[in-house]
């Protein structure tokens, strides 16, 4: 009898990098793909009431990976500080930041004991560029939060991978990225694969 392959739920399995970590870890895991419109399981991280229920649907899980998270270019000016939930701003901190705060703290609920929860930041926490206020705010606080969190979730380990320009990202996008070094599938995936395996907590690889 074989023993049966642990199992992932990867939310943004369908994006850039999603498709680079699902290819990394398919033969070997069973992984769930999830995402808007995920082909296993549809599920939209800027749902707060939704994901807990969702994740409940599935049963036990090893893991959970999301190289999931929305969030806007936007020229500061353009901001206004009494309307940031309604301004571009808050795509970001809707989706992207507390869209991933939410996944991880719905996985207490369905996580197998000593397992782990990859979350994915950016460049732009430590790297600035034009435009790129919302991301930096976001980045910034996923990863300072994944550090806090391990503190706290014994139970199972926490992670984030903070890419630079990852291979295959469209071309309108690395535009806004002037001077960064474009990373290959290949090594974004071996990141992802470090959190989930090598036992690490609390770390945020960036590469
Ligand atoms: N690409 C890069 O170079 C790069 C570099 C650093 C950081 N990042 C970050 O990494 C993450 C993924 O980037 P990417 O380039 O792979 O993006 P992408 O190609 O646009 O793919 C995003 C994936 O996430 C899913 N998704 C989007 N919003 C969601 C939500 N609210 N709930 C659940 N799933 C959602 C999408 O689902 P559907 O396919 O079903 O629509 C899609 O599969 C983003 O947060 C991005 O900021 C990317």
């Amino acid at each position: 009898m074989t023993a049966s392959r642990k199992r992932i739920l990867l939310v943004g399995a369908q994006g850039v990098i999603g498709q680079h970590v699902h290819a990394a870890l398919k033969d070997r895991y069973e992984v769930i793909r999830a995402g808007l419109d995920g082909p296993d399981l549809t599920l939209d991280l800027s749902k707060a009431a939704e994901i807990a229920g969702k994740l409940q649907q599935l049963g036990p899980l090893d893991a959970i990976i999301s190289t999931a998270g929305r969030a806007r270019f936007v020229p500061m000016a353009s901001v206004e500080p009494a309307a940031i939930e309604s301004s571009a701003y808050g795509l970001g901190l809707q989706d992207k930041l507390l869209g991933q705060v939410n996944l991880a703290l719905a996985a207490r609920s369905v996580l197998k004991p000593g397992g782990s929860v990859t979350l994915t930041s950016g460049t732009t926490s430590h790297d600035p560029i034009l435009g790129g206020s919302s991301l930096s705010m976001v980045n910034g606080a996923l990863d300072h939060w994944v550090r806090a969190a391990a503190t706290e979730m014994r139970a199972f380990r926490i992670n984030a991978v903070s890419p630079s320009l990852v291979e295959g990202t469209p071309p309108a996008a690395l535009a806004a990225f002037p001077g960064f070094e474009i990373i290959s599938g290949q090594r974004v995936a071996l990141a992802y694969l470090r959190c989930l395996e090598s036992g690490i907590s609390g770390q945020v690889i960036r590469i």
